[in-house]
């Protein structure tokens, strides 16, 4: 069914196709050993712009853990974009070799610009400030098996909700699942774009920038690092680093099945003290992206019915 298809936005699935994608991983999880030549003689691009480790290495390694096998970059000067090479025509060329992309990329919308030039599935690994639909898919995936269910919860959302592209695309796909309460919690500088708030029902959702008043109500926290690389001044960036810092302390009102996420990296936002904490799954998350990972590209290759 997603065969030959695009991941530019987090809502670009259904959510029985993102249900499908679930399922695959969850199998792929309980029995990786029967998915090792899925991807045998397919290749994946790794186009990436902009730094990375979690999403280019988990992408890597679900491609070569299905066996299928690898090309890219991870510094584009290094390729003929430092020509002056258009996103395009890059694109089209890549196309010529492999069988599906991956691309991060430091402008909005770039990913977007390529699926419409290429001949093979693009997947957006995170662009700008805008979104990031394979971080979702990891999100979605680890809510869903730790907490049994993705609706019917209370999740706070905080940090740099103005420029943090992860925050933006995991509010788009909750919004589609029943009984789910947002609270955002930001400096007034960082709140969450009106884009994003647009979509959401009345009385789903709420705006503070205290942590501490509502982390007694929350069933998943969602914390994201102040995004440096996307401030205009760096005097403004200093100001705001450091306004959330999570402690084990900060915690003790938390309910005890309270689950504590962060897409990573961190910087000072979670004190590594809280990574003892039961509650907190930040590293099973970035094991997640990569099941999760190797079933998207089953299924945009067409071999999701192994
Ligand atoms: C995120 C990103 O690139 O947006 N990282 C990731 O892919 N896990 C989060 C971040 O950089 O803060």
């Amino acid at each position: 069914m997603l065969k030959d298809r695009h991941l530019i936005e987090s809502n670009d699935f259904t959510l029985v196709e993102q249900e499908e994608i679930f399922e695959l991983a969850d199998q792929i999880i309980a029995d990786q050993d029967k998915f090792l030549d899925a991807c045998r003689g397919k290749l994946l691009a790794t186009l990436f712009y902009e730094p990375s480790t979690r999403t280019r290495f988990s992408f890597e390694a679900a491609m070569l853990r299905l066996g299928g096998q690898i090309v890219g970059f991870s510094e584009p000067k290094s390729s003929s974009v430092s020509k002056g090479e258009s996103t395009a025509d890059t694109i089209r060329t890549i196309g010529c070799y492999a069988d599906v992309a991956v691309m991060r990329h430091p402008k909005e919308g770039a990913p977007r610009l390529a699926s419409k030039a290429s001949t093979i599935p693009v997947i957006n690994a995170g662009d700008g400030g805008h979104q990031h639909p394979t971080q979702t898919l990891t999100d979605l995936l680890t809510i869903r098996s730790l907490k049994k269910e993705i609706g019917n919860q209370t999740i706070g959302v905080c940090g740099d909700l103005k420029f943090g592209r992860t925050a933006h695309s995991l509010v788009k796909a909750l919004a589609k699942y029943d009984n789910v309460h947002f609270i955002f919690i930001s400096p007034p500088e960082l709140t969450i774009p009106s884009y994003i708030l647009d979509d959401l029902a009345e009385g789903t959702y709420e705006l503070t920038k205290s942590l501490d008043d509502v982390m007694d109500r929350l069933d998943t926290l969602y914390m994201t690092r102040i995004q440096k690389e996307r401030f205009f001044n760096e005097e403004e960036y200093l100001r705001l680093k450091g306004y959330y810092i999570l402690t084990e302390e900060k915690l003790e009102n938390a309910k005890d099945d309270m689950i504590i996420m962060h897409p990573l990296p961190r910087v000072d936002e979670i004190c590594s003290n809280v990574d003892s904490d039961p509650r907190a799954v930040y590293f099973d998350q970035a094991k997640y992206g990569m099941y999760v990972r190797m079933a998207l590209i089953l299924k945009l290759l067409g071999l999701g019915g192994i």
